[in-house]
């Protein structure tokens, strides 16, 4: 059962919600239901993280990566962007760079079926739309439905997978970039251990690890994480 790898107050926070939602009066009934029903586990899985990204997510980090991209001279490269959500965070990777000349290849994944549905279409509501991208006008545009989407290079740069951090390996190893930002926060102490062993062991060398800004890596240097700037750390072993 995957719940003793999500954080306890995380798992009661949100437990009870989502049994009245679905219908059941008690625990006991939710886990007969989980034993029946494979599905059930899958909506609770989802329903016990959230889905909250954002392009550009706390804009001063994202300068500060390009700042080491660049000086690090990569002008292409290959980057992961794990618990991608609905893709706002591998598509900045993708407009940050491309504007600067740089062609990166961008593996995006994440455990929710719909939410990566959703994320592979690189169209996106009125709402998640902000000035931040204005830089980068020749590279989305406006589409009938009020909606915006990015330009077709854009598709051929990002690869969707379903990918659950807690059960698998990462999809490919030796990544210039690894963004794991605002996931770890779900999982147990155990868990985001086992998860963090995983995402170091498939950036290169001198790559990169990029987290959100209210995440703290005290144990870095554990895993060969030397930091390099807020939320950002460089393997060095
Ligand atoms: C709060 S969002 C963060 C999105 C993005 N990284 C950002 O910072 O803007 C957390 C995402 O992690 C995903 N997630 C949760 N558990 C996961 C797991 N075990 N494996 C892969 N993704 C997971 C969720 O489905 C959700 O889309």
């Amino acid at each position: 059962m995957f719940l003793e790898d999500y954080r306890r107050d995380q798992v009661e926070r949100r437990l009870w919600g989502f049994l009245l939602r679905e219908g059941y009066t008690d625990l006991s009934g939710l886990v007969d239901g989980l034993r029946r029903d494979p599905e059930l586990g899958a909506r609770l899985k989802n329903f016990l993280t959230v889905h909250v990204t954002e392009f550009f997510r706390d804009p001063p980090y994202w300068q500060r990566l390009a700042q080491k991209l660049h000086a690090s001279g990569l002008a292409s490269g290959r980057a992961w962007s794990a618990g991608c959500s609905w893709g706002a965070e591998p598509a900045s990777l993708w407009l940050m760079e491309r504007l600067h000349g740089h062609f990166w290849d961008i593996w995006a994944t994440d455990t929710d079926v719909v939410t990566l549905q959703q994320a592979r279409r690189l169209r996106f509501p009125k709402e998640s739309f902000s000035p931040l991208l204005d830089p980068y006008r020749d590279m989305w545009r406006w589409e009938e439905d009020g909606t915006w989407s990015l330009s077709a290079a854009a598709h051929n740069a990002i690869h969707w997978e379903l990918h659950d951090l807690l059960a698998e390996k990462p999809p490919v190893r030796s990544f210039d970039v690894v963004m794991s930002r605002y996931v770890l926060i779900y999982f147990s102490h155990e868990a985001r251990h086992r998860v963090l062993e995983n995402l170091v062991n498939a950036i290169k060398i001198g790559g990169f690890l990029f987290i959100g800004a209210t995440e703290t890596l005290l144990d870095a240097p554990q895993f060969g994480l030397k930091a390099v700037a807020p939320a950002l750390f460089q393997r060095h072993a």
